[in-house]
C-alpha cells in the first residue's frame, strides 16, 4: 500500500547521496546533520545481507561485498554504483564487521541512523551485550584510526562525479517518468512495458494513430485495421464481412479498470533480494525492471495481470477473466493504481484514467483504496487517519468524475478497506527474512524498528499495541461502512455502483482448505501487502461473488471464443 518502494531504490542511492553524513565530522569541518528513515533502513539492509553472506560462504565481509556485487545486473549501471560503494565505505565496514559490530551499530557508527534529541534510538537487532553507548565509542575509535578518504561534500556534489553522472541521470528519470500522464487519452497507451506502459495497461498496437488503443469500439469494424487493439480486424475472404463485426457485434465488450493502491498495483520485493543464503546470480535479474515499475508487478497482479503467475497457483486475473469469456476485450485493462494511494490523494492522479465517453465501450471499474486511509507511519497515527467525513466528500468527488468519463452502461465496484489486525496474529512471532539465518529478527522487532524510525507502512496495525491495532481496525470499519452506504443510496446515469467487502478473513480460509498457512499470504519482506497468492485468490473470490450476485456486470460468454482463436491465435498476445 504504501512508500516502502522507496527503501531498495533509495538505499544504494542515499549511500551515495549521504557520504558526508556518514562519518564523524572532524573538527574543522562543518557536519551535516542529516539522516532518515530510508537512509537508515537502506544501510541496515546492505550491511546484513553482507554480514549475512560471509558467514553463508564462510568468507571475510570484503569477498562478501564483492560477492554482493557480481550478482547485481549492469543495467541502471547497478553493478557499477555496488563497486563504487564499497570503494568508498567498504574499508570501514569491514574493520567493523571485523571487530563483530552488527548492523545497526555499523549504520549507527557511519551516521546513516541517528538517534535525534528526544527519540528512542532505532534498531532491528537485539542490543549489544555491552551498553549501546560503549558498542558506538569502540566502533567510532576502529572508525577513527583509519585514514579518511575523500567525499563529495552535498547531495548535489555527487551528480557531479563523472562516474556517477550516469546513474543519476538514469535514476532520476526513471522516477520523473513512473508518472507519464499525458494530456492525449490514446498518448497514455504504450508499446513499452514499464514506466507506466502495457505492464500497466493494455499494450499499444499502432504507436503512430492517436485513434487506435484498447478499448474503443471499433472503427468501421476495423476491417482495414485493428483500432481497438484486441487483435481482431479484416474480412473474412469467405463472404466479405468483417470478423470484428462477425465475431464481437452484441457481445457487450468491456474493459477492466483498477483504481488502486500499492496491493492493486502488486507491490512486491523478492526476499532472495535479502537473504543471503538464497542469493545467487540469477537472483537480482528482475532489479531493473521491477525497479522501473516502482517495485510494483502489476502484470502478475489478480486485478489486471496478464502474465502466468509466477507463484505456480494457477487461478486467474480479473483481466484474464474477462478475456477468457470474451476474446473481444483483448488488453482491455487499465492499472491506475499508486503507492501509497488513498481516497484523499486519488484524484491526483485519477486524470491517468483513460475512457471515451463517446468512443469507447464501458468498463468494470474496481475501486481498491484498501489501507492507507488509516494506514500511515506517525508516531500516534490516529489523527492522520481519515475520518468518514473526509472520504464521504472525496469519494463523490471521484464518482463525479467517473460519472463525466466513463461511457454510458459502466459499473464502478468499492471495495472496503482491509482489517489489518491478521498482520500481527500471523506474523509477529515469526521471523523476518533478514532473521531468518541467526533467528534473531521477528516481524515484531521488524514492525518496531520500522515505526522507531517512523516510516512504516502502517504503524496502526504493525505494532505491539493491541489498543492501536483495535483503533485501526475500527476506522477502517467505519470507512467500509460508508463506501457501503455510498453504494446504496447514490445513482448516476453512466454507471450503476456496488459494495463489495475486502474479506481475506475468506482468502484465508481457502487457503488453509488447500492446506496453507495464513502468514503465507503476506509479502514477506514488508511483512504488509498482499502476496500475489493472495491476490490472486482474492480476485477468484471476486469473480464468484460476482458472477452469484451481479453477473450482468461480467457480461455474456462469447460463443465465437474459438472461432477468434482459430483465425487470430493468440491475438497479437499482450
Ligand atoms: C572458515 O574459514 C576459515 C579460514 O579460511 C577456516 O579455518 C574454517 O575452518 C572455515 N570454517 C568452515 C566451517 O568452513
Ligand atoms: C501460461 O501457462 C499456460 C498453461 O500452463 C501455457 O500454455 C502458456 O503458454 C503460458 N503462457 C505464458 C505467456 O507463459
Ligand atoms: C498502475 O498502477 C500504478 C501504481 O503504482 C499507478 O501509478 C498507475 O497509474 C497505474 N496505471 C497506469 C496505466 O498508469
Ligand atoms: C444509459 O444506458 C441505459 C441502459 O443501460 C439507458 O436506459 C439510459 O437511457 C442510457 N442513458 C443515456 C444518457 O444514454
Ligand atoms: C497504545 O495506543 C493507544 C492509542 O493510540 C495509546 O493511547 C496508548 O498510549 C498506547 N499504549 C502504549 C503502551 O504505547
Amino acid at each position: 500500500m504504501k512508500v516502502c518502494w522507496k527503501i531498495l531504490i533509495v538505499a544504494p542511492l542515499f549511500f551515495l547521496a549521504h557520504p558526508t553524513s556518514a562519518f564523524p565530522a572532524h573538527n574543522d569541518q562543518p557536519t551535516i546533520k542529516h539522516s532518515s528513515g530510508h537512509t537508515c533502513i537502506g544501510c541496515v539492509l546492505v550491511v546484513s545481507v553482507i554480514e549475512q553472506l560471509a558467514q553463508v560462504h564462510n568468507s571475510t565481509a570484503q569477498a562478501a561485498m564483492e560477492r554482493l556485487c557480481s550478482y547485481l545486473p549492469e543495467k541502471l549501471s547497478l553493478k557499477t554504483t555496488c563497486y563504487l560503494v564499497v570503494h568508498i565505505f567498504g574499508s570501514h565496514i569491514i574493520k567493523l564487521l571485523s571487530a563483530d559490530m552488527n548492523a545497526d551499530v555499523v549504520c549507527h557508527t557511519l551516521e546513516f541512523c541517528k538517534q535525534d534529541p528526544g527519540q528512542p534510538l532505532c534498531h532491528l537487532y537485539p542490543p549489544p551485550k555491552e551498553a549501546w553507548k560503549f558498542a558506538l565509542e569502540k566502533a567510532r575509535h576502529i572508525i577513527k584510526k583509519s585514514q579518511t578518504l575523500k567525499y563529495p561534500r552535498s547531495d548535489s556534489d555527487i551528480c557531479s562525479l563523472p562516474f556517477l553522472a550516469k546513474i543519476c541521470q538514469e535514476i532520476k528519470s526513471a522516477i520523473k517518468n513512473s508518472v507519464p500522464f499525458k494530456d492525449v487519452d490514446s498518448d497514455k497507451y504504450s508499446v513499452f512495458s514499464t514506466l507506466r506502459g502495457y505492464h500497466w495497461r493494455g499494450r499499444d498496437c499502432n504507436d503512430r494513430d492517436k485513434m487506435a488503443y484498447p478499448g474503443r469500439r471499433p472503427d468501421n469494424w476495423d476491417a482495414h485495421q485493428d483500432s481497438n487493439c484486441n487483435g481482431i480486424w479484416g474480412v473474412d475472404p469467405k463472404d466479405g464481412i468483417p470478423y470484428e463485426k462477425k465475431f464481437c457485434e452484441g457481445s457487450q465488450p468491456r474493459g477492466i479498470i483498477l483504481l488502486g493502491d500499492s496491493a492493486g498495483a502488486h507491490f512486491h520485493i523478492p526476499p532472495e533480494w535479502i537473504t543471503a543464503s538464497q542469493m545467487s546470480l540469477n537472483s537480482f535479474l528482475s532489479l531493473p525492471t521491477a525497479l522501473s515499475d516502482e517495485l510494483n508487478w502489476p502484470q502478475v497482479s489478480g486485478a489486471t495481470g496478464f502474465q502466468n503467475s509466477t507463484s505456480g497457483i494457477k487461478e486467474d486475473s480479473i483481466y484474464l477473466r474477462l478475456w477468457k469469456r470474451n476474446h473481444c476485450n483483448h488488453r482491455d485493462y487499465q492499472n491506475i493504481s499508486k503507492n501509497g494511494a488513498s481516497s484523499q490523494n486519488l484524484q491526483s492522479f485519477l486524470e491517468s484514467l483513460s475512457r471515451n465517453q463517446l468512443l469507447d465501450n464501458p468498463a468494470i471499474v474496481i475501486y481498491a483504496m484498501i489501507g492507507n486511509d488509516v494506514c500511515n507511519g506517525k508516531t500516534d497515527p490516529v489523527p492522520a487517519m481519515t475520518t468518514p467525513e473526509k472520504l464521504y466528500s472525496k469519494v463523490m468527488q471521484t464518482l463525479k468524475h467517473l460519472n463525466s468519463h466513463l461511457p454510458n452502461g459502466s459499473h464502478v465496484i468499492f471495495y472496503g478497506l482491509a482489517d489489518g489486525a491478521f498482520l500481527w496474529d500471523h506474523l509477529h512471532n515469526r521471523y523476518h527474512p533478514l532473521g531468518q539465518l541467526n533467528k534473531d529478527v521477528t516481524y515484531a522487532q521488524f514492525y518496531s524498528f520500522l515505526s522507531c524510525l517512523q516510516v512504516s507502512p502502517c504503524h496502526g496495525w504493525m505494532s505491539a499495541n493491541k489498543t492501536l491495532r483495535a483503533l485501526t481496525s475500527e476506522r477502517a470499519e467505519q470507512l467500509s461502512n460508508t463506501l457501503k452506504k455510498i453504494a446504496t443510496s447514490k445513482k448516476f446515469t453512466n454507471f450503476d455502483l456496488f459494495y463489495m467487502d475486502f474479506a481475506f478473513q475468506e482468502i484465508t480460509e481457502e487457503w488453509q482448505r488447500r492446506g496453507g498457512q495464513p502468514w503465507q499470504l503476506i509479502e514477506p519482506v514488508d511483512g504488509f501487502h498482499p502476496n500475489e497468492v493472495a491476490l490472486l485468490l482474492l480476485a477468484d473470490q471476486f469473480w464468484k461473488k460476482m458472477q452469484l450476485q451481479w453477473p450482468k456486470i461480467l457480461g455474456k460468454e462469447n460463443p465465437f471464443n474459438s472461432q477468434i482463436e482459430d483465425v487470430f491465435g493468440d491475438q497479437g498476445g499482450h
